[in-house]
């Protein structure tokens, strides 16, 4: 090597970003902030003016942490308890590792997909979530509005803080229904007609904290604040429910507490009763699986209600492999839980799933920008997404298959990006 030559690498290794960051979690670059947080998210740099000046969807969080109140921040971003399942979600991501081919025609980059009848161009879809107007004003019909804009699945939860038929609206085409049910068939009947008048081709049943959040520790605290600003929002969470309960002329709290807990008597009953296909979301184990294949369901969402439902410290990512091999191709996977980047949707089509679902993602870009945040929120998703599909030589979705992820030897020293 010449002393010219040297040179030249002594000043490459010296700007190369591995000098400053070795995998392992101590000596990680401190710029980057905790193990896939991403780099807004400890940064202390300044906040994003407008939604077009994100880079990546950490942007929003904070944005959305300054615009809400503290108990509507601490509701968004809380998991559980001591929050290992919370961590857990985004660690799991560096578990895996990507073996990109090279030498690939990838011009005609095509993500499209269809699912249980519903085409998407892109398998993000926009997972349910409770009480969007504690975030906006225009809560879910922003989202709505956002995934028109962008073309994305929406599926919308029991717990709307707008009508159904308003959201379906906003949205120009089907969307699917979260049910939240007590086990009363009268009321899961109502719920299910009102889901089907709206036209929802698709009814996921979330089978996950059943528990009422009794172990919400965060959350608790401000519910012992008397803060009557924000009453609207309590009144507004599972609206639904409790109008087809006092429809029915019954009193939600004579039912719900205990009702909540569902079996798969339950599921039986539903998916002969109505006319949509039917999702359960919240399968977390191999031997689930295996039973909602066999109870006639039509597809799964692989969830741990991103960290909120139990503190068990099981990533989704990591039990999906299991989940993939127990369904064999039989009905369609849905995963959510942590994701925050393409390569994270990359890993899980990867590794068995047709489509992955987002949540405090397009809600932090909710909560900061309304409609624009959530627009640009899924506009990041998507090109991240085509970046690494890009770089990997897989042309469409069919291409991304289970070997173009290994097991990282050692998990804990890994990150993400
Ligand atoms: C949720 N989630 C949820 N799930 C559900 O089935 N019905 C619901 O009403 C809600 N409500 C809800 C509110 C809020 C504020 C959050 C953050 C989440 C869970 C949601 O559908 C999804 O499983 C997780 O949000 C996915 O994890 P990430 O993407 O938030 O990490």
């Amino acid at each position: 090597m010449s002393e010219l030559d040297r040179r030249a690498f002594l000043r490459f290794v010296a700007g190369s970003p591995l000098l400053f960051s070795s995998a392992c979690g101590a000596d990680r670059d401190p710029w980057r902030g905790p193990i896939g947080a991403g780099p807004a998210a400890d940064s202390g740099g300044d906040l994003v003016a407008a939604a077009a000046d994100a880079i990546n969807v950490f942007d929003f969080e904070p944005v959305a942490k300054r615009n809400l109140s503290a108990a509507h921040y601490t509701f968004l971003s809380m998991g559980i308890q001591d929050e290992f399942t919370l961590r857990a979600n985004r660690e799991a991501f560096g578990m895996f590792q990507l073996r990109p081919r090279r030498l690939v025609d990838v011009r005609d980059l095509d993500t499209s997909t269809e699912i249980l009848g519903t085409e998407l161009s892109c398998p993000i879809a926009l997972a349910p979530a409770s009480a969007q107007r504690a975030f906006n004003p225009e809560g879910e019909l922003s989202v709505a509005r956002a995934a028109r804009r962008q073309d994305h699945l929406q599926i919308l939860s029991t717990g709307t803080s707008t009508p159904i038929e308003e959201v379906v609206k906003a949205r120009g085409a089907p969307i699917w229904f979260q049910l939240y049910t007590p086990d009363v068939w009268l009321v899961t009947r109502h719920q299910l007609r009102e889901a089907e008048a709206a036209g929802c081709p698709v009814v996921v049943l979330t089978v996950d904290q059943i528990g009422l959040g009794r172990n919400r520790d965060a959350l608790h605290r401000y519910h012992r604040l008397d803060n009557p600003a924000c009453q609207p929002c309590h009144d507004s969470f599972s609206a639904s429910v409790q109008r087809s309960l006092y429809d029915l002329g019954i009193d939600p709290r004579d039912v719900i507490q205990d009702a909540m807990i569902l079996d798969w008597d339950t599921v039986d009953r539903i998916r002969d009763g109505t006319s949509m296909k039917l999702v359960i979301k919240g399968v977390l184990t191999a031997e689930d699986a295996q039973l909602s294949v066999e109870h006639g369901v039509d597809g799964i969402v692989v969830s741990n209600h991103g960290g909120r439902a139990e503190d068990s410290g099981l990533a989704t990512i990591e039990v999906l492999p299991e989940i993939a091999a127990a369904v064999g191709g039989r009905i369609p996977i849905l995963v959510d839980s942590g994701f925050r980047r393409g390569t994270d949707v990359f890993k899980a089509l990867a590794l068995g799933a047709s489509a992955v679902c987002v949540g405090r993602p397009y809600l932090w870009g909710l909560a900061a920008f309304g409609q624009e945040g959530v627009e640009a929120v899924l506009a990041i998703l998507r090109r991240e997404l085509e970046t690494i599909m890009t770089e990997m030589g897989t042309r469409d979705l069919k291409s991304i298959t289970p070997d173009r992820v290994r097991r990282a030897a050692a998990p804990e020293c890994s990150s993400d990006s």
